[in-house]
């Protein structure tokens, strides 16, 4: 069991929770994102999420599997089937409507403005090409350089995400490094072109657990150095409470909390974020069983009418089942979907220390 001492003492809530970040210019505007897998596998995967990323934070989005945190990543990057899908929404990146982009703006947002990592590296590299011919094709693809300058910089990416002996792994094929190393790598590559907003689908889930926390480290240096905006897909609430700043809970296609990383964490308000919470084991807890949310996650091809939740929560009334409830303002810059908003911390929520996460 490995413990992480999230980057903000918890009892110290960040700027937002000061009213402080309402002067920071969002890099990242999400209004009313839709998602529709129009063919044979039909499902509403995305059903009208919306956030914002000021410049240099970083989102932890959480959620148990099949709730929609990776078709929210790819709807970003542009990255979902477009004869299989449907679009809805507005996504604003830097000031560019993502969702109205041609090819050539395209081109450009990928890599120049937002960059992808995804859970299991080796499916971002080509095996018949060296890791560094990789990185630098797409240090050329966004800069006109020529191929000295453009290896130069791969290596010194590959220094950067503290790859040892750069230069020599340069010329090494995606199979030949360890899988801690293709995942520094790939960072490499997703940072080669210093993009703004980084997206990191569970990069670290497939890691054991001690590189698992150097790759989390080595996320968390980049992302000050570089000064990203990060949006860190994770079913971990360990690792969020890690890498992230705010933190948005999805469930069934929606965000259902979302708020300051310290106030969502100390007092989760939706049933949903507590469940998570008390299933995460805390030093004062060890020991005691991990409990786990009774029922299983909606399906996305038959979602109920009502709150989707509902038919898990131990709070759950007539009202839920009859309409989805609203997401509104709660808390100082905090957003609640719920009825029946929780008053104060769960036990078994979060004490003030590190938080302790299950290997198993
Ligand atoms: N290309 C696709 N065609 C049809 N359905 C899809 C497609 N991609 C994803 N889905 C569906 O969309 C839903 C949300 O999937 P998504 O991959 O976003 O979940 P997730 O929250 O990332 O889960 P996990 O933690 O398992 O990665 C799932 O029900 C999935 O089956
Ligand atoms: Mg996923």
């Amino acid at each position: 069991m490995f413990r992480f001492r999230p980057r903000h003492p918890l009892s110290t809530p960040p700027a937002e929770a000061t009213g402080a970040a309402a002067a920071e210019a969002p890099l990242v505007e999400v209004s009313d994102l839709t998602v529709e897998f129009t063919g044979s596998r039909k499902a509403s995967a995305v059903n009208g999420v919306s956030f914002s990323l000021p410049k240099g934070r970083v989102l932890g989005l959480l959620g148990e599997s099949g709730s929609g945190k990776s078709v929210t990543l790819r709807a970003l990057m542009r990255l979902l089937p477009p004869r299989r899908s449907r679009i809805g929404g507005r996504i604003l990146v830097d000031g560019q409507d993502v969702l109205a982009l041609d090819e050539k703006g395209l081109a450009h947002y990928r890599g120049g403005i937002a960059s992808m990592i995804f859970q299991e590296p080796i499916l971002a590299f080509d095996p018949v090409y060296t890791v560094g011919r990789q990185i630098a094709e797409a240090v050329r693809a966004h800069d006109a350089v020529d191929w000295a300058t453009a290896r130069a910089r791969a290596i010194e990416m590959l220094e950067h995400v503290q790859i040892p002996q750069a230069a020599r792994r340069y010329e090494s094929y995606p199979h030949e490094i360890s899988g801690g190393m293709r995942q520094r790598a790939m960072i490499a590559l997703a940072l080669s072109c210093r993009p703004k907003l980084l997206l990191a689908d569970e990069p670290t889930t497939a890691l054991d657990a001690t590189v698992q926390i150097q790759i989390l480290l080595l996320l968390r240096e980049l992302q000050k150095e570089f000064g990203m905006s990060v949006i860190f897909v994770t079913h971990d609430i360990g690792v969020a409470v890690e890498v992230s700043d705010r933190l948005a809970v999805m469930y069934g296609g929606r965000i259902v909390e979302e708020g300051d990383l310290a106030a969502v964490v100390r007092n989760p308000r939706h049933p949903y974020t507590a469940g998570l919470l008390a299933s995460t084991v805390t030093p004062g807890l060890r020991g005691r069983r991990l409990t786990t949310i009774p029922g299983a996650p909606p399906d996305l091809s038959d979602l109920p009418q009502g709150c989707a939740f509902a038919p898990r929560c131990a709070f759950a009334s007539a009202d839920c089942a009859a309409a989805v409830p609203p997401v509104r303002a709660f808390g100082q810059a905090g957003r609640l979907a719920c009825f029946h908003p929780l008053e104060s911390a769960v036990p078994g929520a979060l004490g003030p220390g590190p938080i302790a996460v299950p290997t198993a």
